[in-house]
């Protein structure tokens, strides 16, 4: 009788993934991490179950384990697959993976339209004052009715501009230049004609003509060597001083020591960071400022949107199991 295959998940996520898994008469077992565990803390676990005996055939990781070629190692040669619970896959080696014959996928589309929305809250939240506004309430400061207080911006007329026409900037676009007729800029390094033909988006030949131009800056661009730091103190000075900037994407894209200096400074108007450079924890005085709005990664927190996450990457380690090419499959050069 052949071996059951064994799955090792890093951390906990929606019900649903373990059972598809568990259907298929896998094994599965749950990592007992609360924290987000390290590279070190995973490679540790991983030699400590070979040497019992324990090898995987799938791990199923979540965006915060750091997988490189040590750690693939630690898990041993059955290993077929990382399934990353997430859109994003920067954190794990691809060229590692790929040496090693061991197949990467993500969870791609799941999510587009909780980011986007979140991405319009926080920028409603920044033009409307809101958290601010909710502070101020709750410290018992309102002592009555005041026609100067908590002055906010408008949206409507002004442009905003998508870096990363993906599925979650074509939503954004959506979302912003259908529901508000605001003019959308956007910049990629591929054209999206979607986001031209349907949401009217005007592109731009370089992210400097959106840095330029427009008032709300959208970051929806994964994170490369190339899109590393993209918001720098140069590019944020090229802003216009009531620019906002959004970011659900990654942290590292924005040099969060930069975006601290700008905001204090008056270079731009507002940020909202629902992603950190050096995650979880934040820049120097980030905390302090009252143009911020603060989200700990959770633009694609919602139950539909977990739950199909969940779904995704437990059928990525059946079909790679089952000899097909999984959704998320990720293609390394
Ligand atoms: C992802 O999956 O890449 C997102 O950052 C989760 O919110």
């Amino acid at each position: 009788m052949t071996k059951p295959k064994k799955i090792f998940v890093t951390r906990n996520i929606p019900e649903i993934a373990f059972k598809m898994l568990k259907d298929k008469g896998y094994e599965v077992e749950l990592g007992k991490y609360k924290v987000p565990p390290t590279n070190k803390d995973l490679i540790k676990f991983f030699k400590a179950r070979v040497k019992k005996g324990t090898q995987y055939d799938a791990i199923l990781t979540l965006l915060t384990d750091q997988v490189d070629g040590a750690l693939l190692d630690s898990v041993g040669s059955q290993l077929q697959i990382v399934s990353n619970y997430a859109v994003g896959y920067n954190n794990i080696n691809l060229g590692d993976a790929k040496k090693r014959g061991v197949e990467v996928t993500n969870t791609p589309g799941a999510f587009s339209d909780c980011i986007a929305e979140h991405t319009v809250a926080m920028i409603f939240a920044l033009t409307t004052r809101l958290v601010e506004a909710d502070r101020y309430v709750r410290a018992g400061k309102y002592k009555g009715w005041d026609p100067m207080i908590f002055i906010g911006s408008d949206l409507c007329g002004k442009t905003v501009g998508i870096l990363g026409a993906g599925h979650i900037g074509e939503r954004v676009a959506k979302h912003l230049g259908k529901g508000f007729d605001m003019p959308v800029l956007y910049y990629d390094v591929k054209r999206n004609e979607t986001l031209e033909k349907e949401y009217g988006a005007i592109f731009c030949e370089t992210p400097e003509e959106i840095y330029k131009k427009a008032d709300i800056i959208s970051l929806h661009v994964p994170l490369l060597p190339s899109t590393h730091h993209m918001i720098n103190e140069k590019t944020l000075k090229m802003m216009k001083s009531t620019a906002i900037l959004i970011n659900t994407a990654r942290g590292p894209v924005v040099d969060e020591v930069a975006l601290v200096d700008a905001l204090k400074k008056g270079t731009i108007a507002g940020a909202g960071i629902d992603v950190y450079e050096f995650e979880p924890k934040l820049a120097k005085g980030l905390a302090k400022l009252d143009n911020v709005v603060l989200t700990p990664h959770i633009a694609s927190a919602r139950t539909s949107a977990r739950d199909e996450m969940a779904v995704l990457a437990a059928q990525n380690i059946i079909d790679v199991f089952e000899g097909r090419v999984p959704k998320g499959k990720v293609e390394i050069k």
